[in-house]
């Protein structure tokens, strides 16, 4: 029985020893020392000795489980040390290697300006008024005193949502002069930025959704000299002391008398031509329509329930992308609207 046992620790040295998984030295476990195990097969001989043998035997048995035990104790700590080094090795980190670059995303141009245009008139004063895309013709064309057959109100130049032609994505951001003035009474002096919709193609200076800026103002004795201290007083904080503009006489329905006001184009600097060819941004006119404005009608003051004999007002209507494309230099419209990173990095 000795024999045996001495058989059996060898014979589990040897085979722990090239053991390589932790898998295999479970089998060698269950072989050595599991229920049916060859140390529990020699165990269970024990009654078979004489009362003198049976402790010698039972303490090298125990003795041979011992150091088959610590073994395979052995044996498993290096494996598990092992397999970790490996799994540390293959998740290895380079420190070395640069690092992703967060970047810091901005403002789009057109909000820039938008900005910068808003606390321009903020700083005279103006407050800043929010109304709907979807609007009433009421409020988009009759409130501003555009008759029926108009041709702005034709179904080819605006998105309708009915048969009456009654609802409409706005044309213009004139209706919120109506929107204020049904509501406050003078003194009023607003600005309303928003986006407007018309059946445009698109070219480089035109897209069928795009932004414009109404003001208002309508007081006791406001005349066209304020107006035109306004509108010159925001072209030289935008564009610089010698910003060059110029009035026009013009026509529109809610305001009398009526005007329009240009810049000059920042590409070609009002000539027209830019290498010998007409000027693709103005079209060779050397100037850029940007605004409509005027004394707000009678008809229109009194239509909101204020006494055109007491009060008079001013309004304009800005194009927010033409106004950001002379003041972020950008030569064609529909970059504003494209989205190109590369673009927009720019600014
Ligand atoms: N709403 C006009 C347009 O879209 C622009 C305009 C003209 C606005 C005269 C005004 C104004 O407030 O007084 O063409």
């Amino acid at each position: 029985m000795k024999e045996q046992l001495e058989q059996i620790r060898r014979n589990a040295m040897e085979k722990l020893a090239v053991s390589h998984t932790l898998a295999s030295l479970e089998e060698l476990r269950l072989q050595f020392l599991g229920k049916k195990g060859e140390v529990t097969a020699v165990l269970k001989q024990m009654g078979k000795l004489s009362a003198e043998e049976r402790p010698v035997m039972g303490q090298l048995a125990n003795q041979v489980r011992a150091d088959i035990e610590k073994l395979l104790e052995e044996r498993r700590s290096a494996l598990e040390a092992e397999a970790l080094e490996r799994k540390l090795e293959a998740e290895a980190v380079d420190v070395t290697i640069p690092g992703d670059s967060v970047s810091f995303g901005h403002q789009h141009p057109m909000n820039q300006v938008l900005e910068e245009i808003k606390n321009i008139f903020i700083g005279m004063g103006y407050q800043i008024v929010d109304g709907p895309e979807v609007e009433l013709a009421d409020y988009n064309f009759t409130r501003l005193n555009i008759e029926e057959g108009h041709p702005s109100r034709d179904r080819s130049d605006t998105f309708y949502f009915d048969d009456e032609d009654s609802i409409l994505l706005r044309t213009q951001t004139s209706p919120m002069q109506i929107r204020v003035m049904e509501h406050a009474k003078p003194p009023i002096c607003i600005l309303a930025p928003g986006r407007v919709y018309r059946k445009d193609e698109a070219d480089a200076t035109h897209s069928p959704m795009f932004h414009q800026i109404e003001g208002l103002v309508v007081d006791e004795h406001i005349t066209m000299g304020d107006l035109k201290g306004a509108l010159v007083m925001l072209m030289k904080r935008l564009y610089g002391e010698d910003a060059q503009m110029r009035f026009r006489p013009h026509h529109f329905p809610f305001t009398e008398p009526s005007c329009e006001m240009d810049m000059q184009c920042h590409k070609c600097h009002g000539t027209g031509q830019v290498d010998g060819q007409v000027c693709s941004t103005c079209h060779g006119e050397g100037w850029i329509e940007l605004l409509g404005a005027g004394m707000v009608h009678p008809k229109v003051l009194e239509g909101c329930g204020i006494d055109p004999a007491k009060y008079s007002g001013f309004a304009f209507g800005m194009g927010l992308e033409r106004t950001a494309m002379g003041r972020m230099r950008i030569n064609d419209l529909r970059l504003i609207f494209d989205n190109d990173i590369r673009f927009l990095n720019q600014f």
